[in-house]
């Protein structure tokens, strides 16, 4: 069996920089036709200027003969003033702005300490319809890991959706039931990105025989019935979710330690393992939409002209990657697919 779907586009990507960007662009060149590029660098990308020339760096890093966009999101720190975001909307190539509360995940110390610092970036962004991608989850120690992005949502993202009702506003890889529903019933500025992981698992994964360090991502996993709710929302056809893959190569031995980095690489089979899990669920009519057209329509963009083939056939994925000197090791690292990418 195949199917052909619009090539789809990635509206969650970590590309690094440097030698890891080279090995790891070409796996999500090959499926998708634009990727939203997670600013989260060290330095992070802050500036449009910064923007730019990452831009031209994973440029420069396509395999030959590729097409491929980058779309670029700006790192929102406490100190970005608004007159930077009216920048950003006239270079053509920043489409979003990222918000990472301080110290929520990798490379998340510059972020923003307290939304009220940037408020009036905000309602610049809220006016010239500039989108704010935003890491869902509090940062206090005391708040359980699982129930970092609930709280988030109650204190922070709707206080902030009361104070500036017109913010576009993407909750990226959201992991909980009650994520789904605050999505579902917000207004239509607000949308949400989910990744092929927690579709696929849940939280059981991360202790499967031993202590699994290739599933920690964060949002961490959660329950199954969180799980299922993604799934349903997912295939529900609602344009406010769409494709976002947050794959977030770490070498192995940065994964593999005593305190091991959090995010999961999953662009070499990203598309595939979207199928898989609408198959799971009796909607591969649905996965176009979702993969392909509810993103572009969100941003704004065109919808892609190019299509993919997905055939039914059984590979293998390797034990690892290349990653600049080192290695990364893929979802599914040694275990079978159901699905290849055939062109
Ligand atoms: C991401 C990374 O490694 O950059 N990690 C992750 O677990 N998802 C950062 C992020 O998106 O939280
Ligand atoms: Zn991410």
């Amino acid at each position: 069996m195949r199917i052909t779907l619009t090539k789809p586009d990635d509206f969650h990507l970590h590309l690094r920089d440097g030698d890891a960007l080279k090995s790891v662009l070409p796996h999500t060149a090959e499926r998708f036709a634009r990727a939203m590029v997670m600013p989260n660098l060290r330095p992070p990308a802050t500036t449009v200027e910064q923007a730019r020339a990452y831009h031209g760096r994973i440029l420069a890093a396509l395999p030959e003969g590729a097409s491929f966009t980058p779309l670029m999101a700006l790192y929102l720190t406490d100190n970005t003033p608004p007159e930077e975001i009216a920048h950003a909307r006239q270079s053509g190539i920043v489409h979003a702005v990222k918000l990472y509360p301080a110290g929520a995940t990798t490379n998340s110390d510059s972020g923003v300490t307290d939304l009220r610092k940037v408020e009036p970036t905000l309602r610049t962004m809220a006016e010239l319809r500039m989108p704010l991608l935003v890491h869902g989850e509090v940062t206090d120690p005391r708040v359980d890991v699982f129930d970092r992005e609930l709280m988030f949502i109650e204190h922070v993202l709707r206080p902030l959706l009361d104070r500036i009702p017109d913010l576009r506003v993407v909750l990226e890889h959201i992991t909980t039931r009650e994520a789904a529903a605050f999505v579902q019933h917000a207004g239509i500025n607000v949308a949400a990105t989910i990744t092929p992981q927690h579709l696929l698992m849940n939280r059981n994964a991360l202790f499967q025989g031993g202590i699994r360090p290739h599933h920690y991502c964060l949002p961490v996993l959660k329950r199954e019935h969180h799980r299922e709710a993604l799934v349903e929302v997912a295939i529900s056809g609602n344009p406010k979710f769409f494709l976002g893959t947050d794959s977030a190569p770490h070498t192995r031995p940065t994964k593999e330690a005593a305190c091991g980095c959090a995010g999961i690489y999953s662009a070499h089979a990203a598309i595939e393992l979207y199928a898989e899990a609408f198959e799971e669920a009796g909607a591969l009519d649905r996965l176009d939409a979702f993969a392909s057209r509810f993103g572009a329509e969100y941003y704004g963009l065109f919808r892609n002209r190019a299509t993919i083939v997905l055939e039914k056939t059984e590979w293998e994925v390797p034990a690892s990657y290349p990653m600049g000197d080192s290695t990364v090791v893929p979802l599914r690292a040694g275990e079978r697919m159901g699905w290849r990418l055939v062109r």
